[in-house]
């Protein structure tokens, strides 16, 4: 059932709204570092940034209680990573392109959020070792999927792609490509919907999730191909112990089959 066309908008509504709050809270540095402060519960609280615009990763729902909720791929994965902690969970969902900005300046812990191990993102962060891989996609209306069979005939279009994303680099690598940048990927999408782009490039498993909840939306044959196609978790430069539990949780999750069954769930709750 395609329940997203709604919802979309109401998303863009209040991923503005979220935008302007993750703001406030920022400036007034409220912000915790791991260890150094308790939350409600008296354990100490680790923070997560990531950017909740990409489903089946990390995603907004609305909960049995009715409640707006973050959950996700790489939010299973972040909770195991606090849980072997010993920590509170608190996530804070920001805007892609600043998530090595909050954690270079200590405002997150950690990021997860669909990262991918780019050169520059290696000078700033440290990062963790590769727990999946995804491929990427194009994204267009139904009905003009035969015009985008191979990556030529991108050639001269009006592509959408996240600000800051391997997307936006693949982009540029098109000829006279009219590239859209924009922060939050619903807004990618509403922007295909409405025909003021021709197509949005995205990774390949987030392109079928929105294709499957929103009408007149389809992936084209054209196979982009990127350079970092892993995912990975980042620290802060330096932040060396942080970074070994972490692998060490990563390590623990893909031995035991966790991670193939979080990608079978996550999936799952982002057809619903
Ligand atoms: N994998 C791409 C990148 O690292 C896109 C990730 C976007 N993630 C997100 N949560 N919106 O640049």
């Amino acid at each position: 059932m395609k329940k997203w066309g709604t919802l979309v908008i109401a998303l863009l509504m209040v991923t503005s709204l979220l935008a302007a709050c993750g703001q406030n809270k920022n400036n007034d540095g409220s912000a915790q570092g791991a260890g150094s402060n308790a939350g409600n519960s008296g354990k100490k609280v680790i923070t997560l940034g990531t950017s909740a615009d990409f489903a089946p990763y990390e995603f907004h729902i609305k909960n049995d209680q009715g409640q707006d909720e973050i959950v996700g791929f790489d939010i299973e994965i972040a909770k195991e990573i606090a849980k072997d902690l010993g920590a509170e969970l608190q996530i804070k969902d920001l805007q892609f392109d600043s998530l090595m900005n909050e954690l270079n300046s200590g405002r997150i812990d950690f990021a997860i959020s669909g990262l991918s191990p780019t050169a520059d993102r290696q000078k700033e962060v440290d990062m963790s070792k590769i727990y999946f891989t995804a491929t990427q996609a194009v994204v267009t209306r139904a009905g003009e999927e035969g015009s985008y069979k191979t990556l030529d005939t991108l050639v001269g279009k009006k592509i959408g792609v996240q600000k800051g994303s391997i997307q936006e680099g693949i982009a540029r690598t098109i000829e006279d490509a009219k590239i859209t940048s924009l922060a939050k990927t619903q807004d990618i999408m509403m922007q295909l919907k409405t025909g003021r782009i021709d197509v949005a490039i995205i990774e390949g498993p987030v392109a079928e999730a929105y294709v499957s909840n929103i009408d007149g939306l389809t992936i084209a044959e054209a196979q982009p191909e990127a350079e970092d196609d892993g995912y990975i978790v980042a620290v802060k430069k330096g932040n060396k112990e942080l970074l070994d539990k972490v692998n060490a949780t990563l390590t623990r999750l893909m031995e035991d089959g966790s991670i193939d069954k979080f990608i079978v769930e996550a999936s799952e709750l982002a057809e619903k």
